[in-house]
């Protein structure tokens, strides 16, 4: 049986890998640095499309797929392709994160560079194509070179395709849908997705686990993954309103193109694969980008109690941020976001924004007296910038509004995007003119890093939410600390659009694969407008903050709510956000997720997360810990009979106990449950 069973896989190999090999005319190859993952790339033979596959452990899993480009003012640049040049490279550095989830992040891989020229009677074009295999996925992307035949690359799609071999199941939000990435993850075989926001997170049947995103997204459109037929997709570029999707003159790179391709649930979020593909930090000294936590004024107008618009209910007042930097101090958070609190928000902002002011402060907020009262207390107002997606207003304040910000002692900045989809209103070419955009496409993408290196400038921290996904741009500009791309705690204060009880432990790994996320965890009330209650126990609002990673954490229900839980908001009061190592011990995808994460200032672990919308019993090692030390563990965990269905959610139990390097744990899920707990090493 074993002799058979290992002469099948043999004959797989064979017969997978030349299989698509002979379809790929002057193919090169390129292993990971383990030989497990192989791609291949050249032309087809007969047309000469540029073509490439990817094999694992000799089973096919991207059959030969075709890459290129279409242009609005010429042939397409996706055949009477030959190679015409190869270079081979490798790299293997570890390199710091100045804040993240782990601090040391290896960069191993190895690297092939093909030299494409197409036929002359298609217009003699010369395109690059540079790919990096490493043990847990691949990245490749287009350079195209200065030339004499192109002088600028005016896109109308990119045709990259990934022809996805083996079966399996998908977990994935729509792409060009209004509500952007705010949207309930769908699970469907792989063959049922119809276009989709990246990263899309696939388990194969025999368990291996994909997730397809992009790495580096400059200056281009967000990609979205299109399936023409069966399993096969391709790239299609988020819209413009100028005709071409890209603009881009010569010589340029696109975003890499990326796939993490694992054994399991835990590789796929342990890998750092497009942190890799992104370039060194360009900020020099970022000392000034500073983790933390924070709370504010904030959750009262999402569920309903006060408005961001002046008047009677209207949150931002003086007063009532002087009371919550109290709240603040007393209780260990860094930070107060205050949205409200300038001109704007009386009109109809929504998705129009004309109205608003950065700089200009509604009569009831006092801008300087309640710096000068944070600063008193040593806590930080969070800056906020709703733009309603007008970014033509906002561009006009941009730097006035950091300046100014700054010199409040507002070193962290929540912007905002709240338009559909489409709804961007971008400067046009002539006074009066706009220009409506996409939150991914190319302008909004260039308006992004326009705000990220403004805030750099006055050492501000951004936080966008509605914003374009993330692609590892943390990397090269740390003060791009979070942002929100999916459906946070928001979705829990409006009742029917609640988030169901799987949600956190589907975004984990999907959502969650892209980089931090301003989540906003922290309603230990359980409960949105009109106390609908969330789909959660207590546990898991602890656990949430060990499972959905940001070096910014909110806690965002009320001050009064926080303190009818004083344990737990003790917990909360001092939960790291910045570590020097994470890892999953126990995952699943949308059913759980337990992770161990090690403080960056001290020896303290933390291990917990969510679970989903079943229960689950899940049993760990401690093998992370530290031999020789014992570990005394203040657990939080659901109670007997908790769930999320009834008032049994508060249900909590909590625990000490030692533990000790090589000690396992089972540890109770309840439905909609979670759970936390800190590890400090005994004396
Ligand atoms: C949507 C954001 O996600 C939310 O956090 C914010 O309060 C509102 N927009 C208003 O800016
Ligand atoms: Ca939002």
């Amino acid at each position: 049986m074993r002799l058979l069973s290992i002469l099948g896989a043999l004959a797989a190999t064979l017969l997978a890998v030349p299989a698509a090999a002979q379809q790929i005319a002057s193919a090169s190859t390129v292993a990971s640095p383990d030989g497990h993952l192989v791609l291949t790339i050249g032309t087809n033979s007969g047309e000469g499309h540029p073509t490439w596959s990817l094999s694992r452990k000799g089973q096919l899993l991207i059959s030969p797929s075709r890459l290129g480009f279409l242009l609005t003012d010429g042939l397409a640049m996706d055949r009477g392709f030959t190679v015409v040049g190869s270079e081979t490279g490798k790299g293997d550095n570890t390199w710091e994160l100045p804040w993240g989830e782990r601090r040391y992040v290896r960069d191993h891989y190895n690297e092939l560079l093909i030299r494409y020229r197409q036929a002359d009677d298609r217009g003699g074009r010369l395109m690059n194509v540079r790919v990096r295999v490493f043990n847990d996925g691949i990245g490749f992307r287009y350079e195209v070179p200065e030339q004499p035949a192109l002088k600028q690359m005016n896109i109308a799609d990119e045709l990259t395709q990934f022809n996805i071999a083996p079966k399996g199941t998908a977990w994935w939000i729509p792409g060009g849908d209004w509500n952007r990435y705010e949207q309930i993850y769908q699970k469907t075989p792989i063959d049922a997705v119809s276009i989709a926001h990246t990263p899309i997170t696939m388990r194969l049947e025999d368990g291996t686990h994909l997730a397809f995103h992009e790495a580096a997204l400059v200056d281009y459109a967000g990609y979205w993954l299109r399936r023409a037929s069966g399993q096969n997709f391709r790239t299609h570029l988020s819209p413009s309103s100028r005709g071409p999707r890209v603009t881009r003159a010569l010589p340029m790179n696109t975003p890499w193109r990326t796939i993490r391709v694992t054994d399991d649930a835990r590789g796929l979020v342990e890998s750092d694969l497009e942190l890799n593909l992104n370039e060194p930090n360009k900020l020099g000294d970022v000392s000034w980008v500073q983790p933390g936590r924070y709370v504010g004024i904030w959750w009262g107008m999402i569920s309903g109690r006060w408005t961001w618009a002046t008047g009677p209910n209207h949150g931002a007042t003086t007063e009532r941020t002087k009371a919550t930097i109290d709240f603040a101090k007393k209780h260990n958070f860094r930070g107060v976001l205050v949205e409200g609190w300038n001109e704007g928000w009386n009109a109809d902002w929504f998705s129009r924004g004309f109205e608003f002011s950065f700089t200009k402060a509604a009569p009831d907020f006092d801008r300087k007296e309640v710096a000068d009262y944070a600063r008193k207390k040593g806590v930080r107002i969070v800056g906020h910038h709703e733009t309603g997606g007008n970014i033509d207003v906002y561009e006009r304040q941009l730097d006035d509004a950091f300046r100014t910000d700054a010199a409040l002692g507002i070193d962290w900045v929540k912007t905002g995007y709240v338009a559909d989809a489409g709804g961007i209103i971008a400067p046009g070419d002539k006074p009066g003119e706009v220009r409506m955009e996409w939150h991914d496409g190319q302008r909004q993408v260039q308006h992004h890093l326009k705000v990220v290196e403004t805030a750099a400038k006055y050492k501000v921290s951004v936080n966008p939410h509605e914003p374009v996904k993330d692609t590892g741009l943390r990397r090269t500009y740390p003060n791009w600390v979070a942002r929100e791309g999916a459906r946070g705690m928001e979705y829990n204060a409006w009742g029917a659009f609640a988030n169901p009880p799987e949600h956190e432990a589907t975004l984990v790994y999907t959502r969650m694969l892209s980089g931090p996320m301003d989540f906003t965890p922290g309603v230990l009330s359980l409960k949105g407008a009109e106390g609908v209650p969330l789909a959660s126990t207590l546990a898991k609002q602890l656990g949430l903050y060990l499972a959905i990673y940001s070096p910014i954490q909110m806690a965002a229900d009320f001050p009064e709510e926080l303190e009818k839980h004083p344990r737990e908001l003790a917990f909360i009061s001092q939960v790291p956000t910045d570590w020097s190592d994470s890892r999953l011990l126990a995952g699943s995808v949308g059913e759980y997720a337990i992770f161990a994460r090690k403080d960056r200032r001290s020896e303290d672990w933390y291990v917990g997360g969510v679970g989903g919308a079943e229960e689950h019993t899940v049993t760990f090692t401690f093998d992370f810990l530290d031999p020789g030390k014992t570990y005394i563990a203040t657990i939080f965990k659901d109670g007997p009979g908790a769930t999320y269905k009834t008032d049994a959610r508060h249900n909590i139990a909590y625990e000490t106990r030692k533990v000790k390097k090589g000690d396992t744990m089972t540890l109770w899920l309840a439905p909609g449950g979670g759970a936390a707990m800190r590890l400090q090493p005994g004396k």
